[in-house]
């Protein structure tokens, strides 16, 4: 696997891979990678020839109180794990080549709407954040194809978004959640989980699938989200929120059969878990 610090030595070895007809798929992260980024990788492959992935842990999608200091970095075992997924080249930037002018100086990004509910409106401006560096990103690298995960939902509506919004000519592809054999979605924040929080965990995912079976039995989203809510709290979590919502992030409407998410965000001591779990009741 070949590793870039530079832009320009990446860009470099691209446009070689463009000049044999090859095509590029690209998996943007911000590193401490397990198996649910590695099977990011193996998913862009099925849509690329040559596999870019991106490790930066990008300082303007965190708030000033989150985790950006202690966020795990560990670049030496990712990057023996992006090689055994079979990634042609990494991006490791620093600060400084992300932002040339700075943080403070950098060029502004806002996504309207989408970005002020659920995660947006509990992280003011982390979307902007995260909009502004994936854009750049795209811009670095040109993909064909970009995969990201289900998982962060939110995120893959905005990027989806922003993508066609601004015309970058990438093809978005979702990922499957993977979760471990309990049910919890795999996730860099779970390590920071201490003793009995790694059990009382998997209650986000039940959460999730008694809200769908709820739907299911014809309960009404208010209703259920109450009741989510609750058992949450029962359960030792903080609520960020537990919402239905429809795929495109509106509100549900009493007639809606498919294209179902329910939605949680919660926060277990230090850690703030985010998941969800789409479904159609009909
Ligand atoms: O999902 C992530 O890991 C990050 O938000 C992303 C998309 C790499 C942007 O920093």
């Amino acid at each position: 696997m070949l590793s870039f610090s530079k832009v320009a030595d990446l860009r470099r070895q691209i446009g070689d891979w463009r000049r044999a007809g090859l095509r590029v798929g690209f998996v943007p992260t911000m590193g401490n990678l397990h198996a649910g980024h590695f099977a990011l990788v193996e998913l862009a492959r099925q849509h690329a020839d040559k596999i870019v992935a991106s490790i930066f842990v990008n300082p303007t999608q965190f708030g000033p109180n989150e985790d950006y200091a202690r966020y795990p970095r560990t670049p030496d075992t990712d990057i023996d794990g992006l090689r055994g997924a079979g990634c042609d080249a990494l991006l490791l930037p620093s600060v400084e080549e992300m932002y040339p002018f700075g943080t403070m100086g950098c060029v502004q990004m806002h996504v309207p709407g989408i970005t002020d509910i659920l995660c947006g409106a509990h992280r003011p401006g982390h979307f902007n954040g995260v909009a502004q560096v994936v854009a750049r990103l795209f811009n670095m690298v040109q993909p064909d194809v970009a995969v990201f995960g289900r998982k962060d939902y939110q995120q893959l509506q905005v990027i989806r978004y922003m993508a066609t919004e601004m015309s970058f000519p990438v093809r978005i592809v979702p990922a499957p959640t993977l979760r471990e054999t309990d049910g919890l979605a795999m996730s860099s924040r779970n390590q920071y989980l201490q003793g009995e929080e790694r059990q009382t965990a998997t209650f986000i995912y039940q959460t999730l699938c008694f809200m769908r079976d709820q739907a299911a039995l014809g309960m009404p989203p208010g209703g259920i989200e109450a009741e989510a809510r609750q058992r949450l709290e029962m359960a030792g979590f903080t609520v960020d929120y537990a919402e239905i919502r429809r795929s495109d992030l509106s509100r549900p409407r009493a007639s809606d059969e498919k294209g179902l998410l329910a939605l949680i965000a919660a926060r277990l001591g230090r850690t703030r878990l985010i998941d969800n779990l789409e479904f159609d009741i009909a």
